[in-house]
């Protein structure tokens, strides 16, 4: 076992623990980061297959997302905007396939004006929340107590805008049943966006991509760590007092004055902290849980949906894939679609034995585009459910009532333990942007402590701490 000391040891090599490391090696304390896989990005992944670039985790940037741009600009890496020409489809619960342009469902006008009616709803009460402290929403309390399932039928009796609504976020982000988790939660989601309108934009949230690809982001800022980044080496048990903290790898131990906790939330009850954390972190640490979500990838020798005038956008809150969108990486000459299925759906597909579930995974895809889409060159199921140190997709929330019980907890250290995680974050929550801004926050309020300086709670992780380093 190799020993060694450093001012901060850092668990996770995630966008967010990278760039805790990253903003304090900056600012001229020695760092140590502990990873428990063989790679570093986390949550963000990304592999070539027959030629194809597939991104298995989180990829997409929306222009509110300063934290992560403002890192991505520093490093000098470009970003490309996603393919969205042409005609979208809607899937009817009937089993209709409509195109539409613009922005409003192909659906009865009654129903687009209760969805309108809902989302201004959805945008009033994000309007009232600072992301950071949704438990101080004027009607916190309230909102926490009802699930968004019921929550949208108090506002509407329109069945099939309360189920589009929903699928913004139930499905869409937080990839849980809307009846499991609270409206705050839902508010959260909407104001950590900025307003709801964005959210249900997907020109503005799956605005651009990332040259290089989302996980060249972790992989660029551990390249200029270097040997202070351990891979392998899960964080089974940490040792902790008032003076510091020592962190057990697999084949290293740090030493360090204070740790950064950089797992995703759901992960935190796997290390064994000697002594125990108190009783608020351990209660608190059982009520965040991941969603569950299937990213599925399929490629072709073109992307022949365009020249159908299609964009590739398709959406169908009863459709075997809920969401589908031309995900082809810029400059290849093949077709890449990516699509979503969510939550209890995706429970029902991981059921199924793997050829049955390809091919009703392909059959859903071909209900809006074609038989075409019967035969791709590569199909592959993001899975990250079944990965040991993540457990789910895309992230986590709170069960209902969590917010406010436990949430305002949620982002103290215990002594010399800093949690950063974009789980933990307001702008950006569940989102890299999140995880870049708790990161170079837990720098900050670190570096403050070290230095015996004041840190500044308003300060929003956007501009960088440390001076660039070449
Ligand atoms: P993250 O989970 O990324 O990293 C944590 C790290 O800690 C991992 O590397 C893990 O191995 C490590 N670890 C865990 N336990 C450990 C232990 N005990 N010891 C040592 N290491 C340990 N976001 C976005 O902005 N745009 C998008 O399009 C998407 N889409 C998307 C799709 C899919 C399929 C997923 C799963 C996620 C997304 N996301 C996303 C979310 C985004 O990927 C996520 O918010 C960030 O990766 C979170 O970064 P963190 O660093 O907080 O955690």
């Amino acid at each position: 076992m190799k020993q060694i000391e450093r001012d901060v040891v850092i668990i996770g090599a995630g966008p967010s623990g990278l760039t805790a490391a990253y903003e304090l090696k900056k600012c001229g304390k020695t760092v140590a980061v502990l990873e428990a896989r063989d790679r570093v990005g986390g949550r963000t992944w990304s592999e070539e297959m027959e030629g194809a670039t597939i991104e298995i985790g989180g990829q997409w940037i929306s222009p509110d997302q300063t934290g992560l741009y403002s890192l991505i600009n520093e490093l000098g890496i470009e970003t490309f905007e996603r393919y969205k020409e042409g005609k979208s489809l809607y899937r009817t619960a009937e089993g209709e396939t409509i195109a539409y342009d613009g922005e409003d469902f192909p659906v009865a006008p009654s129903t687009v004006a209760e969805m309108n009616k809902l989302i201004e709803v959805m945008n009033g009460l994000a309007a009232q929340m600072d992301p950071d402290k949704p438990w101080e929403h004027p009607q916190a309390e309230e909102l926490d107590m009802i699930s968004f399932h019921h929550f949208l039928r108090e506002h509407s009796s329109d069945e099939l805008a309360c189920d589009n609504v929903g699928l913004f976020i139930a499905g869409g982000m937080l990839t849980k049943p809307a009846h499991t988790f609270s409206a705050l939660q839902a508010v959260l989601m909407a104001s950590s966006a900025g307003t709801f309108d964005n959210l249900v934009d997907e020109d503005f949230i799956l605005d651009r991509r990332i040259v290089g690809t989302m996980q060249g982001v972790s992989k660029t800022v551990a390249e200029r760590l270097g040997d202070d980044v351990y891979l392998e080496n899960p964080v089974l048990k940490l040792e902790w007092s008032q003076d510091g903290v020592i962190a057990h790898g697999a084949t290293v131990s740090v030493k360090a004055k204070k740790a950064v906790i950089a797992v995703p939330p759901n992960l935190y009850s796997r290390i064994s902290y000697v002594p125990a954390l108190p009783r608020k972190q351990l209660v608190t640490h059982q009520h965040q849980s991941m969603g569950l979500v299937i990213k599925v990838h399929a490629v072709y020798e073109t992307p022949f949906w365009r020249e159908a005038g299609l964009s590739g956008t398709c959406f169908g809150p009863n459709a075997v894939v809920q969401e589908l969108y031309d995900n082809t990486y810029t400059g290849e000459s093949t077709g890449t679609l990516v699509g979503f299925i969510s939550d209890v759906d995706a429970d029902a597909m991981w059921e199924l034995d793997e050829a049955e579930r390809k091919s009703q995974i392909l059959q859903g895809i071909a209900d809006f585009l074609g038989a075409k889409a019967l035969d791709p060159k590569v199909f592959y199921l993001s899975d990250f459910a079944a990965e040991e140190w993540t457990r789910g997709a895309y992230a986590t929330s709170y069960d209902l009532g969590g917010l406010t019980r436990f949430g305002s907890v949620q982002n103290d250290n215990v002594g010399p333990l800093y949690f950063s995680s974009s789980d933990l974050a307001g702008e950006g929550y569940q989102h890299v942007d999140g995880a870049v801004r708790m990161g170079r926050r837990s720098a900050a309020r670190i570096i403050a402590k070290l230095e015996g300086s004041s840190y500044d709670e308003s300060y929003d992780g956007v501009a960088p701490l440390g001076k660039v380093s070449a």
